[in-house]
Formats: structure tokens, C-alpha cells, sequence
């Protein structure tokens, strides 16, 4: 099992923003959270990547324990998401130099991720003066910068164009197909998260409602894609409350 999480539960003060949650990932897997606004999912991430501590549980990755081996766990991790800001006033190589740096990596490797992420032309732009869609692929290459094993990707799409959200997926799809790469994935994109995750944990108020392949969760409910099933639990739910 390449990721692990048993009972993670996290409260700021008497507010549980995740809930005693239970799941893993399997190697080579691309694993869809999913949830409405509020329901969890970034708060569960940045306990993965040791961000934030959790109030209780555990998460094991690659069969360790993230609290006592945060350091060699996190070498083999990345991460993207538009929360953490790159320096603005680097240009993008500077950026993409100085985490090569930190991760060990040739500076090579830049230039091979500049060209995987199609931003090379880019290059000598500064950081500030990127549009969203081209920070989104700057993020992307620093998060594949250190050939990481698992990857946690917190709505990398949500700023692209359609082509260009098609493009990076095809590309996190190759890269996988290549190294076996694993990835956690939010998207409020409903078709991207049927289209792409192998298996989707859907969250709510902090608890997992429901897990499983896209395919085996709609026949389940009778529904004919991600997008009406996501409809009717949000409005189930908030019919209960
Ligand atoms: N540092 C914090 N202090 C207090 N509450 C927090 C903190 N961080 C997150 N929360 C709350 O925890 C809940 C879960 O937030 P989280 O960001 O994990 O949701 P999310 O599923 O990523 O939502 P979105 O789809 O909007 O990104 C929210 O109600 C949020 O307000
Ligand atoms: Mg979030």
C-alpha cells in the first residue's frame, strides 16, 4: 500500500473538519477525493504532506509512518496547489532552479520539466506576471521536479482552459504510465474526476460518505454520471440538516 490513512480526524477547537476517515491508495493508483466546498479535502492533503498535525489517527506511506519518518517520506512526495505561492519575483526557471536545488536534482531536470509542462517559452518570464493557467503549469512541473512516487494534487486543473486541462491530464496519465506514479486528486470538475480516478472517496462534513470505481458508484445509485450523483448527495444531505 503506497498511502494509508486510519481514523485521521482533524479539529480546530470544537470544529472536526475531518472526521475519523479511513482509506489508501494503491501503487499506480489515482485516487479522486471529492466533496463539496468546506468538506475536507484540503485539510485532509495538508495532513498527508505534514502541513498541518492531525488531532488523532495515522497515515502510513510507503509503509512508514508519516510522523516518524516525515523527512525520508516527503523526498519521494510532491504536491501542487494554488494555496502554497512560488516567489513572485523569480522568474519561472529561478523558481523551478531553486527546488531543483532542494530536491538533489540536475538542473537538467528544469529544462525536462519546463518542456513536459509546455512552459519552456516561459522560461525567463517572472512569476508574477504569469496567468493563472500558466502558474498552474509551473506548479505542476515543480511538483513533478523530484520524479515523486505519490503525488497530491489539490485541484491542478481549476484555472486551465479546456485544452490545456486536457493536455495536463494526458500528461499526469503518461507520467504514470512511465513511473507508476500514485496520485490523490481533487476536482470540482465532476467528468475530469469520472474520466481520470481509478477510485473516488467522496467526502462530506468531514466523514466519507461513499467509496469506488466511478462505474461501480453510478450503477450503484442509478445515475447516469459523477455530476447527477454529486447533485443528489449535496441535496440529500442538505435535506437532512
Ligand atoms: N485553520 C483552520 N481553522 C479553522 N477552520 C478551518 C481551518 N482550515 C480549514 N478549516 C475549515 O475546515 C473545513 C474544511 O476545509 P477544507 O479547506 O479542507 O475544505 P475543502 O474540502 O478543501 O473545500 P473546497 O472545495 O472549498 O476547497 C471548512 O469548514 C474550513 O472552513
Ligand atoms: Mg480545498
Amino acid at each position: 500500500m503506497i498511502l494509508d490513512v486510519q481514523g485521521l480526524t482533524k479539529r480546530f477547537g470544537d470544529f472536526t473538519a475531518v472526521d475519523n476517515i479511513t482509506f489508501h491508495a494503491k501503487p499506480g493508483e489515482i485516487l479522486g477525493l471529492l466533496g463539496p466546498n468546506g468538506a475536507g479535502k484540503t485539510t485532509t492533503i495538508q495532513m498527508l504532506l505534514a502541513l498541518i498535525t492531525p488531532t488523532a489517527g495515522q497515515i502510513r506511506i510507503f509503509g512508514e509512518d508519516l510522523a516518524r519518518k516525515r523527512e525520508a517520506i516527503l523526498q519521494r512526495v510532491n504536491f501542487s496547489s494554488t494555496y502554497v505561492q512560488l516567489p513572485f519575483s523569480l522568474t519561472v526557471r529561478e523558481n523551478l532552479t531553486v527546488f531543483a536545488r532542494l530536491y538533489g536534482m540536475k538542473r537538467q531536470r528544469v529544462v525536462e520539466v519546463m518542456d513536459e509542462l509546455e512552459i519552456a517559452h516561459l522560461a525567463d518570464r517572472k512569476t508574477k506576471t504569469l496567468s493563472s493557467g500558466q502558474l498552474t503549469r509551473l506548479h505542476l512541473a515543480k511538483a513533478l521536479l523530484n520524479h515523486p512516487e505519490l503525488l497530491f494534487l489539490d485541484e491542478p486543473t481549476a484555472s486551465l482552459d479546456p485544452d490545456t486541462a486536457d493536455r495536463v491530464r494526458k500528461h499526469l496519465r503518461a507520467v504514470r504510465e512511465r513511473m507508476g506514479l500514485t496520485m490523490l486528486y481533487t476536482s470540482h470538475n465532476m467528468r475530469e474526476m469520472e474520466e481520470l480516478c481509478d477510485r473516488l472517496v467522496f467526502l462530506h462534513q468531514g466523514k466519507i460518505l461513499f467509496e469506488g470505481a466511478p462505474k461501480q458508484l453510478l450503477a450503484e445509485r442509478g445515475v447516469e454520471d459523477l455530476e447527477a450523483l454529486f447533485l443528489e448527495v449535496a441535496r440529500e444531505e442538505r435535506e437532512d440538516a
